[in-house]
């Protein structure tokens, strides 16, 4: 049996980018690297706990003591996310594409539109809205937002429109997509902690020690 302070408790952390196809061979997507998520997700099974990380695209190893569960599409991450529950606490790091294409089902040839084609756009569900709103919701949900101005004036607005406890807000402005630091600022309701430029391992580490701490009382 697993030992730790998250012995006994199960985690779902989110992490990479979605893909949404466009046609069979095109999709669009975003640039997160999925290490942030990975690493929480790591530190979380660190600690003991069972950890379920649904990941989109990426490539990186999972890391020891997790469950992988591999999704393409935002739908097919609230699909996976559903069917992990329940869980005692969920992590959602992925950066969820807003809006998928409404797809062709053949490759959009160079002659098929004049000049040239239009994306129609349709809005993806919000797996964290969704989950924080569950009858079957974890005890504790935790959100992240990259934001590139104002991050916690953003960040605290999102926790209340997303219906999350806590939202681990990161200024993307600078090289955080895809480097291996990151600069965050933890919103809970008890106010902001601000954690200093630290590499992604340990604001990993720090996280997974606080989600712990509020899982035992
Ligand atoms: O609204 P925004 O994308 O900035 O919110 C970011 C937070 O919401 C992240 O925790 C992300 O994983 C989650 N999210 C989600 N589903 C979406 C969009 C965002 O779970 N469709």
């Amino acid at each position: 049996p697993a030992r730790g302070p998250l012995a006994g408790a199960h985690l779902l952390v989110t992490a990479g980018p979605t893909h949404e196809p466009i046609d069979p061979v095109r999709y669009l997507a975003n640039r997160s690297s999925g290490q942030q998520g990975f690493a929480i997700a790591g530190a979380l099974a660190a600690l003991g706990g069972r950890v379920t990380l649904v990941a989109g695209p990426v490539a990186l190893p999972t890391p020891a003591g997790v469950t992988r569960i591999d999704v393409e599409t935002a739908r097919e991450m609230a699909a996976a996310v559903d069917a992990a529950l329940p869980a005692d606490a969920a992590v959602m790091v992925a950066a969820v594409a807003d809006w998928r294409v409404e797809t062709a089902a053949q490759k959009i040839k160079k002659g098929d539109a004049a000049p040239a084609p239009t994306l129609a756009l349709v809005e993806n569900p919000d797996i964290l809205a969704t989950l924080s709103r569950s009858p079957r919701r974890p005890r504790l949900v935790v959100g992240f937002a990259a934001e590139t101005e104002r991050v916690i004036e953003h960040a605290t607005a999102k926790q209340r429109r997303k219906g999350c406890d806590w939202i681990v807000a990161n200024d993307v402005s600078g090289d955080v997509m895809g480097g291996d630091a990151n600069a965050v600022d933890l919103v809970t309701a008890d106010g902001v902690e601000h954690w200093p430029r630290a590499p992604k391992g340990a604001v990993a580490e720090r996280l997974a020690h606080r989600i712990a701490d509020a899982l035992k009382d």
